[in-house]
């Protein structure tokens, strides 16, 4: 597996160093709030899991899973809801936790589809953000962990079809595992 990976992105030491920043300002920033943690499956599960246990307020978490791509690395252009929140989500201050903000197609849709539901508040964090590909001007994130250039990346969450999940840094793949 860490064959196929060309170089390291972001180190498993740096990561967590990030998310412990993170987890703070987040503690620092709801700790009079009603907080829900939204994961947004599959890439966020692994910072998710991290995050949470960095924040140090009581909070609820839930998971929704939307689908943008399909096995490829470029945005299909349609998001489509594969497994919806359980929890009413009116009267909590809802952050949406995110691996990557890329085309921000994906992130833009979650956000208007939950803000009908009449949420105390929206907020974004995201691990990842590559401003070089987006397409959706009007989504920012609150919180982000790392800006990274304009090349796919694998590793802690992030898949390239459906791999790589399980790396525990953040990596890019050598070319030749694409034309495989
Ligand atoms: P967006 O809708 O283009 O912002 O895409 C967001 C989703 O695309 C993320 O949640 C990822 O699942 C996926 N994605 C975007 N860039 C990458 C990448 O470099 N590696 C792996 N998945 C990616
Ligand atoms: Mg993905």
């Amino acid at each position: 597996m860490h064959n196929d990976i060309l170089k390291v992105l972001v180190s498993e030491e740096e990561l967590q160093n990030k998310i412990k920043e993170l987890g703070n300002q987040i503690t620092e920033d709801y700790k009079d709030k009603n907080l829900l943690l939204v994961s947004v499956l599959k890439g966020s599960v692994v910072f998710m899991a991290d995050l949470m246990r960095a924040i140090n307020l009581k909070c609820r978490i839930d998971f929704m899973s939307v689908s943008s791509y399909g096995s490829g690395t470029k945005t299909s252009g349609t998001v489509k809801i594969i497994k919806d929140l359980d929890i009413d989500i009116r009267g909590y201050d809802l952050l949406i936790v995110e691996d990557i903000l890329d085309s921000g197609m994906t992130l833009s849709y979650i956000k208007k589809i939950l803000m009908d539901r009449e949420p105390k508040s929206i907020k974004i964090c995201t691990l990842l953000d590559k401003p070089e590909r987006r397409q959706v001007e009007d989504i920012k994130a609150d919180y982000k962990g790392f800006i990274i250039p304009d090349e796919f990346v694998v590793g802690y969450g992030l898949d390239y079809d459906e791999m790589y999940r399980n790396v525990s840094y953040i990596g890019a793949l050598k070319p030749e595992v694409y034309n495989k």
